[in-house]
């Protein structure tokens, strides 16, 4: 597919890629997954692809350098001392041959040389780090995004499996996996459903969900263990190798798993997996594969990391598991973009000890691939503990008489009409069914204003996704700029929408019949927090703004490109209303901006033209005072050129380069064309580079680069 790309539609893909596994990173992390395993590696290997190809679009937020979630705000933050990285994926056994040869290779060894490498479990938990100081345990953190995490000490020092004090001087750093037994899970629930409280769906989400507990009492009720599996930061070397370390640290009081295995070479370690694969079943710890690591700790340090990954390890997956059921329903749920969902209802299934009820179905061609109709039974596969899929249907044992599913040619929310756009261009049907209804369209005003205060967008803490529902229900809030009267409002007792909510409670003050409600503050603290957060967000730069918006095809690069050219609030709203003209000039200076084109013209056209669009962004405008994008300086050395970073610099940052390329009167864009004067060409530049030789066009190497940008 990326053949065909271009530059620009790169990028834009790598944003939507960025945002969907954060958004699924979150979901796991709040112990509500939201996207398969499947899915989650299949946007991982498609986002690699696309950052080889273009590695100019790469972004500074991309889930190759990511690790995990960002952290909720919570707990404390702390930062590790070691970066708390993430493992890259093996699922076959060629998969895995290939990763010791890499290793051999890396460390110059031949390909026969013997290679020590540990297999053990990958237990299905969170990781942990545990921090001591000359033996006593001071911090205790979450995984976080690998570089921050979440201070939970109180909370992991009341599980047995971790000691308070350790015979070690100086710094130690443990890490390991939290997880919470199959018996003591299904006991917990047991118990939880008698009390008639809120069950856990897996022990995963069972042993998040009570390790961040803020109230330190309920943590130390729940059966939490820990399995020791790495180390971070460390004074002193325990041993030479990983497996005498983890023996140094069994001795010092933590926990090795006992499957752990020295292998000698790439075919004993498989033959350890398929034990331990074997053994999946009625061991009493859910786990989703074996990681394999290289056991010499010199041979750790040399090979190092790339991206997220050490490149010395490795997680060989289980294949997913699948179950058959009977496809009871198919719901369509309503994203902000209009986008229709169809969602399967099953008949409940376990499928690998979770019971599963809903499972996605992509969209309506994917329904036409499958056939699969309501009464039908069908194949899910659940990887991981996220949303299952629809994987077949069993069509013998199809009942007479099913009919296909009408996919709805109208929203199931606005009853609008829902089309298939046909792109002009290239004269492609999309795959997606869009609710035309925008602004009248609950559910798209809703989901556009998730999108609007989320941590990508105007990242406003305090607002989440329930609050938003909570506020959008009661219409306190049902357009952006409704979140910056809010104070103002409730101040002068305007809400008067009943019930309790996260934020406030409403008293009744009703006399005669006619009620009215008033809103009082249910969390002083909260309310004050939300609102300086709010206030805090009316100068996010103006790119950020823009892209907040959640204009389609408009994401973050774009939107910063919009924000140089219409650097305030008023010029884009002019370029709003030049767009409505017929041969439009605003359209032709807009598509001149390199690194846009057409489709975004289209996209914004077709947004401006909406007058009830227009009315939102005036209202929302008069409400923010964004910070302007950097002024290009007119009479720097690189004033007036255009400039085109490609491949990996080593001293900055390639956000870094852009500023200071900026500040010294330089326009940066992403694609290089006849029209690029410099293009700065790091390590492992690829095709752009190429295309600049080709085009004879001026190309710096990082040092040229340097001495320019440090004057
Ligand atoms: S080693 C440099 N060993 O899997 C990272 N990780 O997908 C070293 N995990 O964040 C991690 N079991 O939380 C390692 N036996 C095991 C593991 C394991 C589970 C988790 C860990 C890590 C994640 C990466």
């Amino acid at each position: 597919m990326s053949a065909k790309m271009t530059e620009r539609q790169a990028a834009q893909r790598l944003k939507e890629i960025a945002q969907q596994m954060a958004e699924a990173d979150r979901a796991y992390e709040d112990a509500a997954p939201v996207m398969t395993d499947a899915d989650y590696d299949a946007l991982r290997a498609e986002n690699l692809a696309l950052e080889k190809e273009f590695p100019g679009a790469k972004r500074a937020d991309s889930p190759s350098v990511k690790v995990g979630t960002t952290p909720s705000g919570r707990f404390p933050k702390v930062e590790h001392a070691r970066p708390m990285l993430s493992l890259d994926n093996a699922f076959t056994d060629d998969d895995v041959f290939d990763f010791a040869a890499r290793v051999k290779r890396f460390l110059g060894l031949s390909e026969d040389a013997e290679l020590v490498l540990t297999a053990e479990p990958k237990i299905d938990g969170l990781s942990a780090s545990l921090r001591y100081e000359d033996g006593t345990l001071t911090i205790g953190a979450t995984r976080g995004d690998g570089r921050v995490g979440e201070d939970v000490s109180a909370n992991l020092r009341t599980l047995d499996d971790i000691p308070h004090k350790v015979k070690a001087r100086g710094v130690l750093e443990v890490r390991g996996e939290v997880y919470m037994s199959k018996s003591d899970f299904a006991d917990m629930n047991e118990a939880f459903e008698k009390a008639g409280e809120k069950t856990f769906a897996n022990p995963r989400n069972a042993a998040a969900g009570s390790l961040r507990q803020k109230d330190v009492a309920i943590t130390a009720r729940r059966p939490l263990r820990f399995f020791t599996h790495g180390l971070g930061e460390l004074s002193a070397p325990l041993a030479d190798t990983l497996s005498s370390t983890t023996s140094a640290l069994e001795k010092l009081g933590f926990p090795p798993n006992p499957l752990a295995k020295i292998c000698s070479s790439v075919d004993d370690a498989l033959a350890h997996y398929r034990l331990i694969e074997e053994q999946r079943a009625s061991l009493d710890y859910d786990i989703d594969g074996v990681v394999y690591k290289v056991d010499r700790l010199d041979y750790q340090d040399r090979l190092g990391f790339v991206g997220r990954a050490p490149r010395w390890a490795i997680a060989h997956k289980f294949p997913a598991e699948k179950a058959t059921t009977r496809l009871l329903d198919i719901a369509i749920q309503v994203g902000r973009t209009g986008a229709l969902t169809p969602i399967a209802r099953l008949e409940p299934v376990t499928v690998g000890g979770v019971v599963v009820s809903n499972a996605t179905l992509h969209n309506q061609d994917e329904i036409e691939r499958l056939d699969v109709r309501v009464g039908d039974t069908v194949r899910v596969q659940r990887a991981g503990d996220v949303i299952p899929q629809v994987l077949e249907v069993l069509t013998e044992k199809r009942p007479k008489g099913l009919k296909k599913f009408p996919f709805p040619e109208t929203c199931p929310v606005c009853g609008s009409a829902a089309v298939r756009e046909v792109n002009p261009r290239t004269g492609e049907r999309d795959v997606v069914r869009r609710c035309t209804g925008n602004f009248i369209c609950a559910a798209q005003s809703v989901e556009r204003l998730k999108h609007f205060v989320s941590r990508g967008a105007m990242d406003i803490d305090g607002l989440g996704e329930r609050q938003i529902d909570d506020l959008f229900r009661r219409h306190m809030v049902r357009e952006p700029a409704d979140i910056f009267t809010l104070q103002k409002r409730q101040l002068a007792g305007a809400f008067n929408v009943p019930g309790t909510s996260d934020l406030f409670a409403y008293k009744k003050t009703s006399r005669r019949g006619s009620a009215a409600w008033t809103a009082e503050i249910t969390n002083q603290k909260s309310i004050d927090n939300l609102f300086a957060a709010i206030e805090n967000t009316r100068q996010r730069p103006w790119g950020r703004v823009i892209a907040a918006l959640g204009i389609r095809h408009v994401g973050q690069i774009t939107a910063n490109l919009l924000a140089e050219r219409y650097p305030s609030p008023d010029a884009f709203i002019t370029l709003g209303a030049g767009l409505q003209e017929e041969e439009s000039v605003a359209r032709e200076e807009l598509i001149a901006i390199d690194g846009l084109g057409e489709t975004v013209a289209d996209m914004l056209t077709a947004f401006f033209s909406d007058r009830r669009n227009r009315e939102v962004l005036e209202r929302l405008f008069t409400e923010l005072s964004p910070e302007a994008p950097e002024k290009v300086a007119d009479d720097g050395p690189l004033t007036g050129k255009s400039i085109v970073f490609t491949g990996g610099l080593t001293e900055m940052t390639r956000d870094e380069a852009k500023a200071i390329a900026t500040r010294l009167g330089a326009r940066v864009v992403s694609s290089v064309s006849k029209k690029t004067d410099i293009v700065v060409a790091g390590e492992k530049a690829g095709s752009k580079e190429k295309k600049a030789r080709e085009l004879k066009l001026e190309v710096w190497d990082e040092a040229a680069w340097l001495r320019v940008a440090r004057g």
